[in-house]
C-alpha cells in the first residue's frame, strides 16, 4: 500500500482524478476488509478533490421488520451526517431505488432531498452493486451550486468499478 498520496494539484479537474484512480486501486489492492478500504477511499477523494463532503452508505439489512433495508452511514469526509436513509428518500435513496447516477446541480430543486448540511447546494451519488444490486453508495456534496458534471461522473463511476471488486 502506497504510505503518501500523489496530489496533482492543477485546476484541472479531470487531471486530478486521471492521477487518484490508479492510486485508489493501488490503495485497496490485496486489501480485503471494506472498510478500510472505503476509509481510505474517502479520505483520498476529500484530499484531493477537496469536496464539502464524501462518503458511503451502506445498504443494511434492519432489525425489524425482518427483511427490510436501509442505507445506513458508512466511512465519510466532512461535516457529521444523517444516519440513516429510506429505500427511495433524497438522493442517495433515489440513486438506490433507480439504480443509476443521480446528478443533481441544485438540491433545492430536488423533490425530498435530504439537507444534512444548509451548506450543501450541488451533489452527485454513484451506485455500486453486488450480485446485480445496489449494495452502496457513493455521495458527494458540494457548497457551490452546479458542481459536478460529465467529468465527476466518468471517474467517479471508475471508482465504483475498484469498489466493486472488493465488496
Ligand atoms: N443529501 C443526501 C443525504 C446525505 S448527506 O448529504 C451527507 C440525500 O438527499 O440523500
Amino acid at each position: 500500500m502506497a504510505e503518501q498520496l500523489i496530489i496533482e494539484t492543477s485546476a484541472d479537474k479531470a487531471a486530478r482524478y486521471k492521477t487518484l484512480v490508479p492510486q485508489i486501486e493501488a490503495l485497496t489492492a490485496g486489501e480485503p476488509d471494506v472498510v478500510a478500504n472505503l476509509s481510505n477511499i474517502a479520505a483520498a477523494l476529500r484530499q484531493t478533490m477537496n469536496f464539502f463532503w464524501v462518503g458511503f452508505y451502506i445498504v443494511k439489512q434492519n432489525a425489524s421488520p425482518a427483511g427490510s433495508q436501509e442505507l445506513v452511514l458508512g466511512p465519510f469526509q466532512g461535516p457529521i451526517a444523517c444516519t440513516r436513509i429510506a429505500f427511495g428518500k433524497g438522493v442517495c435513496g433515489a440513486c438506490w431505488k433507480e439504480k443509476k447516477v443521480m446528478l443533481v446541480p441544485n438540491v433545492d430543486e430536488f423533490p425530498g432531498h435530504i439537507a444534512c448540511s444548509s451548506d450543501s447546494k450541488s451533489e452527485i451519488v454513484l451506485p455500486a452493486f453486488k450480485n446485480g444490486e445496489v449494495a452502496l453508495v457513493l455521495d458527494v456534496d458540494s457548497d457551490q451550486l452546479n458542481d459536478f458534471d460529465a467529468t465527476d461522473e466518468l471517474y467517479l463511476s471508475q471508482v465504483m468499478k475498484l469498489i466493486e471488486g472488493f465488496i
